[in-house]
């Protein structure tokens, strides 16, 4: 069966197309799209979720119709995110994906946008993956994101405990805050983390929250906050303060989430480590997470860049790894969605 499945939770609009084989239990991504909102945000210095709405309510008709003349009508079923993410948003994909579903007369799929930052790890670098077995689990997933900072320990499908989270700002909003306060524009994160390359890491000793807390909690607004203090002591912020800053901040946000990580396998007993969300397109992220694998002799699952950062292909995942599984519904009990 193929399944058309709908990412459209923040400014990113993206479709994808996957097909799954219900006897071998694989599926196999036959077609993808993402239509970036990042050069009508930048103005305002982030996303306007109003203009995000509108945007994808534009953009969604002509990609669908493209998407079906090239791959045909051949969809079985339609999955979009419901939660969680920007309201305006999740409503302007799932009422689209609804009345495809209800004019084509197929199933519908509610799908949580953070099980698609798990889950799409499964996926190889031609796009195909199948069923985890048994022996997979358990594992720990660990989302960084603009909205979430989760350590998730999943025991099996649909069997998920968070042992850890940030109290406070997720690490994306992090970069994100800081990069705003420094001005260097929008999307933060890739551009601080550009302009960290620059600095040095150790120029200033930002604190490390929570690094002594004994649990897998972080907290990342008092990092902010001492960066805002610190570009307040000084009478003047240079280009090469900037990078410092950033490099100091960024080495600061990796050494707790890694940290942590190193926590949770006390913790835990855990086969892998697998990470998402649009931090992890992050290079120093990558680079040192790669370390502590090699460290710690845990294997660590680096998503591909595209599959980091909003997409629809882990949407596509989740949808078909519902069906293999034989769910329905589950993601409708998605924490702060209004969309079922
Ligand atoms: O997963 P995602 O695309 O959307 C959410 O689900 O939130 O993550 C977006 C977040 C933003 O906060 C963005 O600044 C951050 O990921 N991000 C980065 C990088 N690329 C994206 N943070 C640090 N370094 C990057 N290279
Ligand atoms: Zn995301």
């Amino acid at each position: 069966m193929n399944i058309l499945a709908f990412e459209t939770s923040c400014d990113e609009t993206a479709l994808a197309l996957i097909s799954v084989d219900r006897d071998q239990d694989t599926f196999s991504i036959q077609d993808h799209v993402v239509y970036s909102q990042i050069k009508e945000h930048s103005s305002y210095g982030g996303v306007v979720p109003a203009l995000a709405a509108r945007l994808h309510h534009k953009k969604l008709p002509e990609m669908i119709q493209e998407f079906i003349g090239r791959n045909g009508r051949d969809i079985q079923a339609i999955a979009a995110t419901v939660g969680p993410g920007l309201e305006p948003s999740l409503y302007a994909g799932v009422n689209q994906a609804k009345v495809l579903s209800t004019v084509l007369n197929i199933p519908f799929i509610p799908v949580n946008h953070m099980h698609g930052h798990i889950w799409s790890a499964l996926l190889n670098n031609r796009g195909e993956g199948q069923k985890p077995n048994k022996s997979e689990y358990p594992f720990l997933a660990y989302t960084i994101s603009g909205g979430h900072t989760e350590m998730v320990l999943v025991r099996g499908y649909n069997d998920y405990e968070i042992i850890g989270q940030t109290m406070d700002d997720a690490a994306g909003e992090a970069f994100d805050k800081v990069s705003k306060l420094l001005e260097l524009g929008y999307p933060g994160g890739p551009i601080l983390s550009q302009i960290a390359e620059k600095g040095n890491p150790f120029a200033i000793d930002f604190p490390r929250p929570m690094s002594k807390s004994g649990d897998g909690n972080m907290s990342f607004s008092g990092l902010k906050t001492a960066v805002l203090y610190y570009v307040q002591s000084l009478s003047e912020v240079t280009e090469h303060d900037k990078q410092d800053i950033a490099a100091s901040f960024q080495q600061a946000v990796i050494d707790v989430l890694l940290l942590k990580l190193s926590w949770a396998i006390q913790e835990c007993d855990i086969k892998k480590v697998v990470l998402g969300g649009g931090v992890t397109a992050n290079t120093l992220l990558r680079e040192r997470a790669q370390d502590w694998s090699k460290d710690n002799g845990v294997p660590v699952h680096i998503p591909s860049l595209a599959l980091s950062t909003d997409n629809a292909q882990m949407i596509a995942v989740v949808a078909a790894l519902d069906i293999l599984h034989e769910v329905s519904g589950r993601s409708s009990k998605v924490n702060g969605s209004l969309l079922m």
